[in-house]
């Protein structure tokens, strides 16, 4: 497994591995937004598929319409989707990151993979982009997520959103400290 920066090739696969594994989906807009407003922050982990490499790509797609191959016969099995924040409504003007998204594909969990690929975000939004903290909304019932963030991260929980998703689940609300002194 690789982990490597998200490239402008790889949205594509983001946004399948997205749609494969969490309720929330997004725009490929949405996806290109954050690799062009913040090329460092985004992350995907890959994989080489011995049986592919070197086969030309096109024709891998066409065969396998549900996986993405990025080229060369790697294929996108997880990624983060990482941003600074922007929304000029809030009232915290400390420069802060979010984890707008973060999932790996089922047969590569509990590998490290979701662990590795949210330390080079967290690392990457505190060096490059001067973060002071992270924030993140989980809900409440994703045992797996909360693990990571609470436990592995120490993520904090400052709030419950109340009816954050679409289909009426609360959110956690989240905020992992930045700064190296801490
Ligand atoms: N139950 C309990 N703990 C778990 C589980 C689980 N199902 N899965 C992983 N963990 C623990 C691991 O044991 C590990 O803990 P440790 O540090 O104490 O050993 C820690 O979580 C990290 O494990 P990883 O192997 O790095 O996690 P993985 O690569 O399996 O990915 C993830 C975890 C991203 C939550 C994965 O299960 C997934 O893609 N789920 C569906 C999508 C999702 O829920 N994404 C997060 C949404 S929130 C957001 O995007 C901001």
């Amino acid at each position: 497994i690789t982990i490597r920066l998200a490239t402008v090739d790889d949205l594509q696969a983001m946004q399948n591995a997205n749609l494969n594994n969490l309720p929330e989906n997004y725009t490929l807009k949405y996806y290109l937004y954050h690799l062009l407003s913040w090329p460092q922050a985004s992350f995907v982990a890959t994989t080489t598929d011995p049986e592919l490499v070197g086969q030309d790509i096109d024709s891998v797609k066409q065969v396998k319409k549900d996986i993405q191959y990025v080229g060369r016969g790697e294929k996108v099995v997880g990624y983060v989707l990482g941003k600074m924040n922007d929304d000029a409504d809030t009232t915290d003007t400390t420069p802060h990151g979010h984890v707008t998204s973060l999932s790996v594909m089922r047969t590569y969990r509990r590998m490290g993979i979701a662990d590795k690929l949210m330390r080079q975000c967290l690392y990457a939004l505190c060096e490059t982009y001067k973060a002071e903290y992270v924030s993140l909304h989980v809900r409440e019932s994703n045992r797996a997520a909360l693990h990571l963030y609470k436990d592995t991260l120490q993520f904090e929980v400052i709030s419950i959103e109340k009816s954050y998703y679409q289909d009426g689940e609360d959110a956690y609300y989240m905020k992992k400290n930045l700064k190296l002194d801490d």
